[in-house]
């Protein structure tokens, strides 16, 4: 077996983006550039991975992790330099490197398989993978020669009017004999329109000592797209989302308008699953079998099991057990788990508590920092005063508890198990099982207040 090594660039500011972000770091369907080309390079399998980062080299590393080895490009001088900077750990390897660019999210494993296929058909010592391209500018043209075959590729800047007619451009992806390509590297000068040290010369470089250069075009533009700018970046996020929905789509989730559906790359669902028009389901969310997603409902980071229904409400950061029915309007904060059969109404907010199973909170409530056990009902109105201005407090409801509406529970508090909270009750001592508390001002009424005219 051929040993296969990789290099990814990264280094670039992306100025054209006009952001504090460096370029490779935003996200497309909620994950970084620079992430969604390391997965696909994960998919085929190499041996040493090189991470090639300059601008905002910490916060590359923390998002890609320890698996790779990084070299840093302190000044970045173009492409070519960039690979170079891989030099004194790649030069004397034999084998395959596999060069891609940061900012092409929309690549996947499939085509760097294609396009290693074909270099080791071809027995090429550089292919390149290429696309057709329906508006070429901007991008590195492919000129073939007479027989068709590549002879170098020009940039757009430094292309003749004729160049840049050619609708077949570079997509910065390449397969290289890895130590040809660090020889030619070293004869790469920077006398082109934008001073810089270009990658795809080695192309000339190489032919011109009569080494074989193949290409392999991509059979979508549409995969091999790059991120220059936020235009593009809306585009790759819109290709992007169709693919992903459309792979949900095809593994039984009823999506009603994909247009309008945002589903992160990391996140799963289950099979039966229907889908409103803007649900955003984020992060590495889990949502299970015949769950009802409904319209603008967002999800971020949570684990949600089968046949529960969301209808426009916020759940972050949470865990949701089978049949839980939550909203329209509720919130639920991170930490929070509802277990079985709960039942948050509308506009309700629960933040770092638990509900046991078959709980309800129906309607107007705030359960902050709150354990509440099974089969309790908050009434309407009910509020966990679990904040001094100072420190936070829990309370605890224990198992069939019925708080009455509009109460105050004055945390720390504990309310026992079978006990009555009488409707307007501000509690503030714990009150034992199967006790009713009632804690409100007795009702006085003065006859005949307002006298008669
Ligand atoms: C590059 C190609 C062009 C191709 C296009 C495809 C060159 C000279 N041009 O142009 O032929 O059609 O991609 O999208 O290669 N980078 C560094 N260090 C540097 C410069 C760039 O790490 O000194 C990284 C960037 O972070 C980016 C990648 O290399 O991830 C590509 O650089 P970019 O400036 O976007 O190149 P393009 O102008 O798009
Ligand atoms: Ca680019």
């Amino acid at each position: 077996m051929t040993n296969r090594y990789a290099v990814i660039l990264a280094a670039g500011q992306g100025t054209r983006m006009k952001s504090k972000l460096y370029k490779v770091l935003h996200p497309v369907c909620g994950k970084p550039m620079v992430q969604h080309v390391s997965d696909a390079l994960n998919q085929v399998g190499f041996d040493e991975t090189v991470i090639v980062v300059g601008h905002g080299a910490e916060a590359v590393k923390a998002q890609l992790g320890e698996e790779f080895h990084y070299v840093l490009q302190a000044e970045q001088l173009g492409t070519g330099h960039a690979v170079l900077q891989a030099d004194e750990l790649l030069k004397d390897k034999k084998g395959i490197t596999v060069v891609l660019a940061g900012d092409t999210p929309l690549l996947t494993g499939e085509t760097i398989d294609a396009l290693i296929a074909e270099h080791q058909a071809k027995q090429a010592k550089i292919t390149v993978l290429t696309a057709l391209a329906e508006d070429p500018t901007g991008y590195g043209r492919v000129i073939r020669g007479a027989n068709g075959l590549v002879e170098r590729v020009v940039e757009h800047k430094d292309a003749t009017v004729e160049e840049q007619k050619v609708r077949e451009i570079n997509t910065s992806t390449y397969c290289f004999d890895n130590e040809l390509l660090f020889q030619a590297l070293k004869q790469v000068g920077n006398e082109n329109a934008q001073g810089e040290y270009y990658l795809p010369d080695v192309i000339e470089i190489l032919q011109k000592q009569g080494e074989v250069i193949a290409a392999y075009q991509s059979p979508t533009f549409s995969e091999t797209f790059g991120v220059n700018d936020r235009v593009a970046l809306s585009e790759a996020e819109s290709i992007m989302k169709k693919r992903i929905n459309e792979r949900w789509m095809r593994a039984g989730v009823t999506i009603i308008d994909p247009a309008q559906t945002y589903i992160s790359s990391e996140a799963t669902i289950g099979q039966d699953t229907v889908i409103y028009p803007g649900a955003s389901i984020q992060g590495a969310s889990v949502i299970g079998s015949e769950c009802v997603i409904g319209a603008n409902s967002e999800i971020r980071n949570s684990v949600i099991a089968d046949f529960v229904e969301v209808k426009q409400s916020v759940i972050h950061d949470s865990k949701v057990e089978s049949r839980v029915t939550i909203g329209p309007f509720a919130h639920i904060r991170p930490g929070s788990a509802l277990g079985e059969d709960v039942r948050i109404g509308n506009f309700v907010e629960v933040k770092k508590s638990s509900l046991a199973k078959g709980s309800k909170a129906a309607h107007l409530s705030y359960v902050g920092d709150a354990e509440v056990g099974q089969n309790v009902n908050l009434g309407c109105g009910t509020i966990t005063v679990n904040y001094d201005g100072e420190n936070k407090y829990k309370t605890t409801i224990a198992d069939g508890a019925f708080i009455g509406s509009n109460s105050n529970l004055v945390a720390p508090v504990h309310i026992g198990e079978n006990a009555l909270v009488a409707a307007g009750s501000t509690i503030t001592e714990d009150v034992p099982h199967q006790a009713l508390s009632i804690a409100r001002a007795r009702q006085v009424n003065k006859e005949n207040y307002k006298k008669s005219n």
